[in-house]
């Protein structure tokens, strides 16, 4: 695991766009897992603007999102479907029909959830996953007590997560009370994982993931399982990391010194490692 940590929410999202955006240059025909939420916003922002101004071309580019919620239709404001469309596909040149989410109003949710896995796995599997982080630790919609060998199907949403999702409805009431979700499984096989989390209210969480034990009760602290993951994070989101000095001395990207830090200067050891071989495609070219 690698951890970034950016002086503010924004640097830390054009960080992670930064990485999605190597990759798509190092392989045109990305397959790319994308996530939603809060955090993501100002990511897709970042690659909206790296397509305008740079040229960033995702024409060959294929997605497969994380979830949709169960019984929204695409075109309700509240689904992902809709969100991704408004924020994202529909101000880049990406192709419609290489665009994927599970379908949240499939009459067999089981099924549904079995052809979005066979879906995944026709198209050659996910070469970069972005997610973010539930304020309990879920990644996409694997709630605590998510095996960690599950894989794409129908859940039940936690009480907190509905909580937390509840801004984007008109009222609390609508926000479903079901979703489809890749599971801990079909994420840990994306090739690499980029995970975002920002702000004060996401540190308590963030230090459980990196740090804590693994559990169930945390789904994000799978990702301590997976050979290629990156988490980025504002100085407020890392605010109870305990090993920050050790991450900065291993970062792949060059960071600003930790303000609490003066060590890294002192002893030199500001500079980036080079890249493992696993990892080149993602931010071994900093
Ligand atoms: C939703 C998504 C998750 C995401 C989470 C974080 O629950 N299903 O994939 O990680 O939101 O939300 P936010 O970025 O708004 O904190």
């Amino acid at each position: 695991m690698d951890v970034i940590i950016q002086s503010n929410a924004e640097m830390a999202a054009r960080a992670a766009a930064d990485l999605v955006a190597r990759a798509l240059a190092d392989k045109p025909d990305l397959r790319l897992g994308l996530a939603t939420g809060c955090t993501m916003e100002s990511v897709y922002d970042q690659l909206v603007r790296k397509h305008q101004e740079e040229g960033l071309d995702f024409s060959r580019c294929r997605t497969f999102n994380l979830d949709e919620y169960v019984g929204l239709a695409a075109t309700n404001p509240g689904s992902y479907h809709h969100f991704m469309r408004e924020r994202f596909f529909n101000l880049v040149n990406i192709d419609p029909a290489h665009t994927h989410l599970p379908d949240g109003m499939a009459s067999d949710l089981t099924a549904e959830s079995q052809r979005y896995e066979n879906l995944i796995a026709l198209n050659g599997g996910i070469d970069l996953q972005l997610l973010g982080i539930g304020l309990n630790g879920h990644v996409g919609f694997n709630e605590p007590l998510s095996a960690f060998r599950s894989r794409t199907r129908m859940v039940t949403l936690s009480r907190m997560t509905r909580s937390q999702n509840a801004p984007l409805f008109p009222n609390p009431q609508q926000v479903p009370r079901r979703a489809i979700t890749m599971g801990v499984e079909t994420i840990l096989e994306a090739r690499s994982c980029v995970l975002l989390a920002t702000g004060t209210d996401k540190a308590e969480i963030v230090a459980r993931a990196i740090e804590g034990p693994m559990t169930a009760m945390v789904p994000a602290t799978a990702l301590q399982l997976h050979p290629a993951c990156t988490i980025v994070l504002d100085e407020e989101a890392a605010a109870r990391l305990r090993e920050t000095d050790h991450y900065q001395r291993m970062s792949p990207v060059p960071n600003e010194p930790a303000k609490n830090s003066p060590g890294i200067l002192e002893n030199n050891e500001n500079q980036p490692r080079p890249a493992r071989p696993s990892e080149t495609h993602l931010a071994g070219k900093s």
